[in-house]
């Protein structure tokens, strides 16, 4: 693998393939027998209450930063969207300005949440003729779109709940986002001592969808996408006392793209699965796992933010079958357990991961970050521990 293997976003965050490789578990594939080849993540779109404020957030807490606009200035009355970037992830984040706007009914039921996980893809149309034969709801079919920087080809898909997948080939363009956006920045200015980027690439998106039908949206991923199974989570692995769930995971031939998808199992109490489809009224993106080069220098300046995660009992720290397990990692288990960061061993290595607390006020969307040293797993070891932190916040909500 090769600098030209990697996208185009990689490449202006200045990441190598080596970095990649550890990062986020970028394997080696060749997409020309692909029906579905899928190169990267384009960008998550988010539909929020105030884009104006929710873009603000992202860059003052999350060290975003701000690259392309559209709105009213711009000839669109119907919303404001900002365009900001970290490393090679991308997130969009629209809010209505016109009343009539159809993002006013999208966000009055599922509040702020995610729209479209956008997926960079170098044939659309290949895909689409694809997706038409394996009978998958195409939202919007082949086009293209021009302006002054060239020419993007899309199209859109319909994926679980409300989600979609826009389909974006940008290989002719060089504008900042996509035709009707302009460049943007912004004067926010990172605090002294900030780390220069908080995360490099977006690793994983998880959905949750309805009881019954993980299943169904797994087989989505395989027959439409050509997506392969990575992991599965089923059984004692991912309950705890009260509460259960299942899961598993898909991925697109070079990893970059991997989707767990989780589904409520039936347990003593209600589920935070359940609880999150409650909230969000349906299927949708629950969480977003952010890929880290340094997960603590990113948690300190996170925490200094006042961006809350979940808490990890001492208990977990102390654990000699958990020390033994995980053996040596690259720093002291004593600078982990001080910010309540999780670690997990598998045979290929071992990854460091932390749960923000939701970021809405419904208890639905949150982010994950993840430092990954070989392992290719998604902190199995770490589920139960993670439930039951989840199952002490939902208690405090009123909601197990
Ligand atoms: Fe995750």
């Amino acid at each position: 693998m090769t600098i030209e293997d990697l996208t185009t976003d990689e490449q202006l965050a200045h990441l190598s393939v080596d970095q990649l490789r550890e990062l986020v578990g970028l394997v080696d594939y060749d997409s020309s027998l692909d029906p579905f080849p899928v190169s990267g993540w384009d960008g998550i779109v988010w539909i929020v209450g105030n884009a104006t404020q929710t873009a603000h957030y992202f860059q003052s807490a999350f060290g975003m930063e701000l690259e392309a606009y559209c709105g009213p200035e711009t000839g669109n009355r119907d919303h404001k969207a900002f365009v900001m970037r970290s490393g090679a992830a991308r997130f969009v984040v629209k809010g209505a300005v016109d009343p009539n706007s159809e993002l006013v009914a999208r966000h009055a039921m599922h509040g702020d949440g995610i729209s479209d996980i956008s997926l960079a893809v170098p044939d659309v149309d290949r895909c689409i003729r694809r997706a038409v034969a394996q009978g998958a709801v195409v939202l919007e079919p082949p086009h293209n779109s021009t302006d002054e920087h060239g020419t993007v080809r899309l199209a859109a898909i319909a994926a679980y709940g409300d989600v979609r997948h826009t389909l974006v080939d940008r290989s002719n363009y060089s504008g900042p986002y996509l035709p009707g956006y302009v460049s943007r920045s912004s004067s926010h200015a990172r605090r002294e001592g900030a780390p220069h980027r908080l995360f490099q690439a977006i690793d994983h998106v998880v959905g949750n969808v309805e009881l019954g039908r993980m299943d169904e949206w797994v087989d989505f991923y395989k027959r439409v996408m050509g997506f392969t199974n990575m992991a599965e989570f089923i059984g004692d692995d991912i309950a705890t006392d009260y509460s259960a769930l299942m899961s598993k995971v898909v991925a697109n031939g070079n990893h970059r793209v991997k989707f767990p998808l989780n589904e409520p199992a039936i347990g003593k109490r209600k589920s935070q699965i359940d609880e999150y489809l409650d909230f969000y009224r349906g299927p949708g993106v629950q969480h977003i796992a952010l890929a880290c080069s340094d997960i603590i220098g990113s948690v300190d300046a996170l925490r200094r933010e006042g961006i809350e995660f979940l808490e990890t009992p001492d208990a977990y720290y102390s654990d000699a079958e958990l020390r033994a397990r995980i053996g040596r990692v690259r720093v002291p288990i004593d600078e982990l357990q001080s910010r309540g960061i999780l670690v997990d061993r598998d045979e290929d290595g071992y990854l460091l991961q932390i749960f923000c607390r939701p970021l809405t006020d419904r208890p639905t969307v949150f982010f994950e970050l993840i430092e990954r040293h070989g392992s290719l797993g998604f902190g199995v070891g770490n589920f139960k521990a993670l439930f039951e932190a989840i199952e002490r916040e939902q208690e405090r909500r009123g909601n197990f």
